[in-house]
């Protein structure tokens, strides 16, 4: 399972990539937003600053909901950096933004997908990713890890090639069991990649390893 993280602060990502783990990084206009840049041209910069940490896979999102407008845009922000993949929302210009980018040869992950159907659509239009959003599913009470179980299962019955992205991971265990059902990707904030990091029985099992190898030493 890739690991992206779903940020756009620049240390956040720098601490990430520092681990040795990190695979890739999602952006939206919120967590633009959070950082307080504003204006295209302090956004674009923004975005090649984040490729120059990364190897691979940073995820951009379109502003435009029509079509040529989509298409506009995705050509601008794939011509920043070779790792850029455009981001979609799952809207019926999108489909067809994503049908035309993809035979073009651009990287494009659709986005704010919320039903199985919503993924087969992006798949059947050459999406390189699809994002099913877990964390806002389980906000309003519908189980979003049971929706990534059955995107798996219909992509596996018809090989297709567009990656499962789970998004809106927001703690361990949705890792966790993301990575049991076999997604291909997930996205979530540094924290929750950390928080992966700590159990109580290893802090104790290490104090107790260096105090006693302190005696050793006596
Ligand atoms: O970037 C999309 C998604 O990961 C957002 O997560 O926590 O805002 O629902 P969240």
């Amino acid at each position: 399972m890739k690991f992206f993280i779903d940020t756009a602060n620049l240390a956040e990502i720098q601490e990430a990539h520092a681990l040795g783990i990190l695979d890739g990084v999602t952006t939206n206009p919120s967590l633009i937003a959070k950082e307080g840049i504003h204006g295209e041209e302090a956004i674009r910069n923004h975005y090649k600053a984040i490729c120059d940490i990364v190897h691979d896979n940073v995820s951009a999102e379109v502003i435009a909901t029509d079509l040529k407008g989509m298409i506009k845009e995705a050509e601008e922000l794939a011509k920043i950096d070779d790792k850029i993949v455009v981001k979609i929302p799952m809207i019926q210009e999108g489909v067809k933004a994503i049908k035309y980018l993809s035979s073009e040869g651009l990287n494009t992950n659709c986005t704010l997908v919320f039903t199985a159907g919503q993924a087969l659509l992006a798949a059947k239009a050459g999406a390189t990713y699809v994002s099913p959003f877990i964390g806002r599913l389980d906000d309003v009470a519908s189980d979003g890890l049971a929706l990534i179980e059955q995107i798996v299962h219909i992509f596996h019955q018809y090989n297709f090639t567009t990656a499962v992205l789970a998004a809106s991971v927001r703690h361990p265990m949705h890792l966790i069991q993301c990575a049991e059902i076999g997604v291909d990707v997930a996205t979530c904030p540094l924290k929750v990649i950390t928080d992966l990091l700590h159990h109580p029985l290893t802090d104790k099992g290490l104090a107790k390893f260096l105090s006693d190898h302190k005696g050793t030493h006596a």
